[in-house]
């Protein structure tokens, strides 16, 4: 008898013992997914939150201008931004891992004779500082229109070496030439695009132009500068307005917040169906547009907050770190080695393995469209964006959700027997349709 109540006594010990077990087990293997799992990190990644910190961003800034006081950078944002304060910091913009990003106040600067909102961006640099950034550009610039500067680079003052205007604009123009295929090296027009109007007065002395060619460089590099820049007569990306080395300052846009399928009607941010079928709208206008582009982009990084609207309902893309010219993308993508062709994808953009050859080919398989409908219009089920056209009026629930459904996952065989995904003009206009439609 009294072995049993001690017994029955002991049992709540055991259980709460049990418990921080388990406890501690689930814990550890938490830690262990969220450590060593790269899925896992990806949709952590979506729900954790990880604010940028507005001195870390001030402090790129003070690296930026200390440089172009010592005369190691320069551009026409430089005096705006470090000596007339014309430029001035307000609040930075995005998450710790990403760009800067860096909300600004612009007087006089980025329109004439006003103070607009606009944004500070630059990539992030492996260097552990500006400073070394900016010399490995320097170095790299050198050995790229003079091979045989190995020989002497340790025994020069690379301020005394110079960078003619012409070096510049060959070594631009095999770079935009392997991205967009076909250009000529002469085509001044779009060389003018990347280096601005200024770009001829900047090549005076050799201090100037080595000065100027890296803070140039610096820049081009950044395939979200270099992309804007050459498109920047189509009004698809934010207007770049100059750069001080690799630091460059652009329209500000703001974006679509991100819409939580999971939990709409518990947000108090997600829009009304009116709203979001009037975004949904525009966003087609968009993707049609770039359709007609005379050179071919492809937007491989798709999602909510990469689509900005202008002030009169326009849409801009404004995160084009990943958005690749055709060329470019059938280079990347032929050089990939792949066992299944979900190895040939390069971020949303799909591709095709030749299981054979072991290499992807150089096909993308899905299209622009078929990323916003399959990542913008529905949502996907453990996603912090998407969905925009979830929940639509009664009326033309079914239909419309057919149409996004079929836009997202719809396959065809080609002539080659590759699978594709590519919703083509028809489904767009039929979406413009039926969105329409429900607003009537
Ligand atoms: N031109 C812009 N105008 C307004 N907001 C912007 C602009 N560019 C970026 N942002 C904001 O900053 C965030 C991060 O910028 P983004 O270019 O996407 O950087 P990352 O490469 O880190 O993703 C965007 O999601 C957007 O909210
Ligand atoms: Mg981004």
């Amino acid at each position: 008898m009294f072995q049993m109540t001690q017994l029955i006594r002991n049992v709540p010990t055991i259980t709460s013992k049990k418990k921080v077990f388990v406890l501690g087990v689930v814990f550890f293997v938490f830690i262990y997914l969220l450590i060593h799992v790269k899925s896992f990190q990806k949709i952590a990644n979506n729900f954790i939150i990880r604010p940028c910190d507005n001195e870390h961003s001030r402090n790129i800034i003070t690296q930026i201008c200390s440089l172009y006081k010592s005369g190691e950078i320069n551009g026409t944002l430089c005096e705006p931004l470090c000596n007339t304060y014309q430029v001035t910091f307000t609040k930075c913009l995005n998450y710790r891992s990403g760009k800067f990003v860096i909300q600004a106040e612009c007087n006089d600067m980025c329109v004439p004779r006003v103070t607009v909102s606009a944004v500070l961006k630059m990539s992030r640099i492996k260097e552990a500082s500006v400073k070394d950034y900016i010399e490995s550009i320097g170095l790299e610039l050198l050995r790229l229109v003079n091979s045989n500067i190995q020989t002497i680079l340790g025994q020069m003052n690379l301020h005394n070496y110079s960078v003619s205007s012409e070096s510049l604009s060959v070594i631009t123009a095999d770079l935009l030439k392997s991205e967009y295929g076909f250009l000529s090296r002469d085509n001044q027009n779009v060389l003018n695009n990347l280096w601005g109007n200024d770009y001829y007065t900047r090549f005076t002395g050799t201090v100037t132009s080595f000065i100027y060619a890296r803070s140039y460089w610096s820049v081009v590099k950044q395939n979200e500068f270099r992309v804007s820049q050459f498109f920047n007569n189509w009004d698809v990306f934010p207007k770049i307005y100059a750069f001080c080395g690799p630091l460059y300052i652009t329209e500000n846009i703001p974006s679509l917040k991100s819409i939580d399928k999971l939990i709409p009607i518990l947000s108090s941010e997600f829009p009304s169906w009116n709203k979001r079928a009037t975004l949904a709208k525009q966003i087609l206008n968009f993707v049609k547009r770039t359709d007609e582009m005379e050179h071919p982009i492809h937007f491989c990084d798709i999602k909510s907050p990469h689509f900005g609207f202008t002030y009169d309902d326009n849409v801009r893309f404004i995160d084009a770190d990943l958005v690749i010219a055709d060329e470019a993308l059938s280079s990347s993508l032929g050089s990939l080695k792949c066992v299944k062709h979900e190895d040939c994808a390069i971020y949303d953009c799909q591709g095709w393995c030749d299981l054979k050859a072991g290499y992807c080919t150089k096909i993308r398989t899905n299209n622009n469209l078929q990323s916003v409908c399959a990542k913008i219009f529905r949502s996907e089920i453990i996603s912090a964006y998407g969905g925009l056209l979830s929940s639509p009026p009664k009326h033309i629930a079914d239909k419309l959700t057919a149409l996004v459904n079929k836009c997202a996952d719809e396959v065809t065989t080609n002539d080659q027997g590759v699978s594709m995904q590519r919703p083509d003009i028809q489904v767009l206009t039929t979406l413009q349709k039926y969105l329409n439609e429900s607003l009537s």
